[in-house]
């Protein structure tokens, strides 16, 4: 018969596929998405065991694929090539020819044989058209390979280059990349909308942004190690300027407020960090603005 996963992906040989950048495989995706793929994978017994880290870059790797109605997603016996989440439409999973339940979505299934390298032990079939974010098997031994210290250390680096973070205790900055996330714009698009809440703040990791008031006016223009939303982590203020990215695969680090409250717990102490630098910005644009202007 047809097999319903292909033996013979695109990432077919190890050392090819080690070799693989992350950087390249990520494939961007709104934030909806990514909370619907982590839930899933935190509600899935086996793979709610992984670390964060892990968890993190297999969000950002999945890509999605769509199954008509009819489609077998997976077929019982064979190898296992994909670990995947249902996004949207519904599944049945079937053991030798019974029923033995329907999946909705924000299920991750396929893990089995992913995680412990055995035969697929049932099948999953589309009920109706469904679109499903897939990882292949390499990418996620990748992901296990990579080590967490690897990518800690790349990010750590570079938060150290922020002016903005630069004078905190290394432990803070350390607790800091903990709880970062990656995410990904496309040009012209608006990272951040003037008047709107926000809970997050971005600092660039590659590509350019626009700050701007009243469109279409430009206020500045922000490069890598800059960063904007601090003020939300400081306050409940709503955003006072539009931000908008300049270029294609424009990449932020994002914290999230609650992020940082959960996984860093020193919330207040940050606030009053940032208060402080906020100040000094303050104080030093008062001093340029005092100073006797050059003819
Ligand atoms: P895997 O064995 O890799 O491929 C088939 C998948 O179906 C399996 O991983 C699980 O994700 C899922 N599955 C297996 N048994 C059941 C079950 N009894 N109920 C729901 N899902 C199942």
């Amino acid at each position: 018969g047809v097999s319903a996963e292909p033996t013979s992906g695109k990432y077919c040989g190890s050392l090819k596929a080690q070799n693989l950048s992350f950087e390249r495989a990520r494939v961007r995706k709104d934030s909806s998405t990514k909370k619907l793929i982590n839930d899933a994978i935190m509600n899935n017994d086996f793979l709610k065991k992984l670390e964060p880290q892990h968890m993190r870059e297999m969000v950002d790797c999945m890509y999605e694929k769509v199954y008509t109605e009819g489609q077998l997603v997976i077929q019982e016996g064979e190898p296992g090539n994909y670990l995947y989440v249902l996004a949207d439409g519904l599944l049945e999973v079937i053991q030798n020819g019974k029923l033995l339940g329907q999946m909705r979505p924000g299920t991750a299934f396929g893990e089995l044989a992913i995680l412990y390298n055995c035969k697929r032990t049932a099948s999953v079939k589309a009920v109706s058209q469904s679109l499903i974010w897939a990882l292949d098997r390499q990418m996620f031994q990748s992901i296990m390979m990579r080590t967490t210290q690897a990518r800690h250390q790349e990010y750590f680096s570079f938060l150290c280059s922020v002016s903005l973070l630069k004078d905190l205790p290394e432990e803070k900055l350390a607790k800091i990349v903990d709880c970062l996330e990656v995410d990904y714009f496309d040009k012209g698009e608006y990272i951040i909308r003037e008047g709107e809440e926000g809970n997050t703040f971005f600092i660039i990791a590659k590509g350019m942004t626009t700050e701007g008031s009243l469109e279409p006016q430009e206020i500045k223009t922000l490069g890598v190690g800059d960063y904007f939303g601090e003020k939300a982590l400081i306050s409940e203020d709503v955003r006072s300027a539009n931000i908008i990215s300049k270029e294609n695969d424009t990449q932020c680090l994002v914290v999230d407020r609650d992020n940082f409250n959960q996984m860093v717990g020193t919330y207040e102490e940050l606030q009053a960090y940032l208060k402080e630098y906020v100040e000094q910005l303050s104080r030093s644009d008062e001093q340029r603005n005092a100073m006797p202007q050059s003819p």
